[in-house]
This record gives C-alpha cells, sequence and structure tokens, in this order.
C-alpha cells in the first residue's frame, strides 16, 4: 500500500513505502497511475534507480518516446540532463550541453512541439548540486480554474502554434541545425485542454508556442504572455529542491515546469528522463 502525501495546495504529492527499482505489482500500479491523475506531480524519495529500471518502470505506463536528435541520449528512450561531458568532468559554460540547460529554464511541458505531445515524465537525480538547480511546477488545472473571464474566454476554444525552434532560438538562434529544423515543423495544440475526468481542464501553453492561431504575432504575444504571468504566480508554483535518488514523475498535460539555474562550470548535475508518449492529440 502507497502512501501519499501531500507538496502543496493545489497539486504534487509525496510518495512512499515502494520501490521503484523492482517490479511493483499491478495493484500497487494502479494505485501510482491514479496518484498520478489526482496530484499531478508525484515525489518519490529514495530510489536509487538505473537506467535499465527506470526504462522498465516507464514502460508500465505505456510506449516510451524516442530521444529526438540534438539531446543527449539521441535515439534511446532516456534523455540526459547534464553538465558532464564524455570525459566524466564538468563541461566549460559556453557547451552546448549548458544551452539545453538553459533552454529548460524557460516554462514549457514535454513535447508540446510534437503532434501527439508527450502524456508523463519521469526524471531521476543521478547528481544534483548542493545548491541550485531545483525544479519549478505549476498546476495548470489550478491555472485553469482560476483564470480571470475574460482571459478564460480569451483562451477557449483556441490553438496555439508550437514550435520547437522558437523556444530555441530564444536561447541562442545557432542552436538548432537545419536538419533539426525540417524534423521538427511547427504543431497546432488546442490551449484548453479537457482531460475527461472530474479535476477539471487545464491551460495547455509553455515556451514552444510561437502564436495564438487566427491573431496577430503582437496580439498572440500579448495574450500569451498575460496567461503566462497569470499561471506563474507565486501561488501556483511548487519547486522541487532535489536530494540525491529523488525520482519524480509529472503529467504533462497539467503541470507546466521549468529548471532553475545552479553554479554550471562548478557543480555537478545529473538528470535522467523517460517520456512516456501521448495517446491523443489535444486538436482533431
Ligand atoms: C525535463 C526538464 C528540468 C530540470 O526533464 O524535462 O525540463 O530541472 N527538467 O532539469
Ligand atoms: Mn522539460
Amino acid at each position: 500500500m502507497i502512501a501519499t502525501r501531500p507538496l502543496h495546495r493545489f497539486f504534487g504529492a509525496i510518495v512512499e513505502g515502494v520501490d521503484l527499482t523492482k517490479r511493483i505489482n499491478d495493484e500497487t500500479f494502479a494505485q501510482l497511475r491514479n496518484a498520478l491523475t489526482e496530484f499531478s506531480v508525484l515525489v518519490f524519495p529514495g530510489q536509487d534507480i538505473n537506467d535499465a529500471e527506470q526504462i522498465a518502470f516507464s514502460q508500465r505506463f505505456g510506449p516510451l518516446e524516442t530521444t529526438k536528435i540534438g539531446t543527449r541520449g539521441t535515439g534511446s528512450p532516456l534523455v540526459i540532463l547534464s553538465n558532464i561531458g564524455e570525459d566524466n568532468r564538468i563541461v566549460p559554460f559556453a557547451d552546448r550541453l549548458n544551452m539545453v540547460n538553459r533552454a529548460n529554464m524557460q516554462w514549457h511541458a514535454d513535447s508540446s512541439f510534437k503532434r501527439i505531445p508527450a502524456q508523463t515524465s519521469i526524471l531521476s537525480a543521478r547528481e544534483v548540486p548542493v545548491t541550485g538547480g531545483n525544479t519549478e511546477f505549476v498546476s495548470m488545472r489550478a491555472v485553469y480554474a482560476e483564470l480571470p473571464e475574460d482571459l478564460r474566454q480569451a483562451a477557449e476554444d483556441r490553438v496555439a502554434i508550437h514550435d520547437f525552434a522558437h523556444s530555441r532560438d530564444k536561447v541562442d538562434p545557432n542552436l538548432m541545425t537545419d536538419s533539426e529544423r525540417a524534423t521538427m515543423p511547427p504543431v497546432r495544440q488546442a490551449m484548453v485542454l479537457d482531460q475527461g475526468h472530474k479535476l477539471g481542464r487545464s491551460l495547455y501553453i509553455g515556451s514552444h508556442v510561437s502564436h495564438v492561431e487566427g491573431m496577430t504575432k503582437s496580439e498572440s504575444r500579448k495574450l500569451i504572455d498575460r496567461l503566462l504571468s497569470f499561471a506563474t504566480k507565486e501561488q501556483f508554483i511548487y519547486c522541487h529542491t532535489w536530494c540525491l535518488h529523488d525520482l519524480v514523475i509529472w503529467d504533462n498535460r497539467s503541470v507546466i515546469h521549468r529548471a532553475q539555474p545552479f553554479v554550471n562550470h562548478e557543480e555537478r548535475r545529473r538528470m535522467v528522463r523517460t517520456t512516456i508518449a501521448g495517446v491523443t492529440p489535444t486538436v482533431k
């Protein structure tokens, strides 16, 4: 029997009493799934998990995404977020790895630039810095429920264009090669998601949004900026301070997240992510 302890007024829970490195039984897995639906973010302390064990656990949720080109772990089910090079040393400040980490500092939902965006992400802390390097989450369900009426109406039935190149270009226009751009054309996503349960709808926007369909670029920017600044008010944020061997699972269709900085030319940070593919598109 798992035990959940809420982390925040709106979402998030710590889960204890389960060892994710071993195969868990179907009943416990069903409890975890239900807890994820209810809390959107689950934190499991003390999971000293390796890559194979993380993949095996993740696959219980469904087929995994394969890591795209330009990210460490490409072609495998693993996304490696780290500032440690092949020689096992901290990479220089301007290294591409740190650029990728900087891109993650913008609020986003994983893979929202795919036609069928990711459902769930699983991130395990393999090496953590002493200070900084936290990850912040926002409950987009709570945000939607609290949106002022004019903003809710502005987002209702709207489609946003998500473009991976858009978020990368904000960090460095040279970050993406032409072949990477060609493999990731912009996609349409609903701005409000209804996952069909009593917990309510959620707002779906983030750093990959280049504009809103049917609006000019400047109208789009204004709306997205207003929505994002409302969404990222303190009251909606849970900040996760990582301990070594924490494993965190989140639902990309009800939360957005971002990485926080750390002294990346001095301290080591190595995180490993597996991502469960989405099943349904957000628009018809
Ligand atoms: C991710 C991500 C943030 C972090 O794993 O998808 O955005 O703090 N991580 O590493
Ligand atoms: Mn992410």
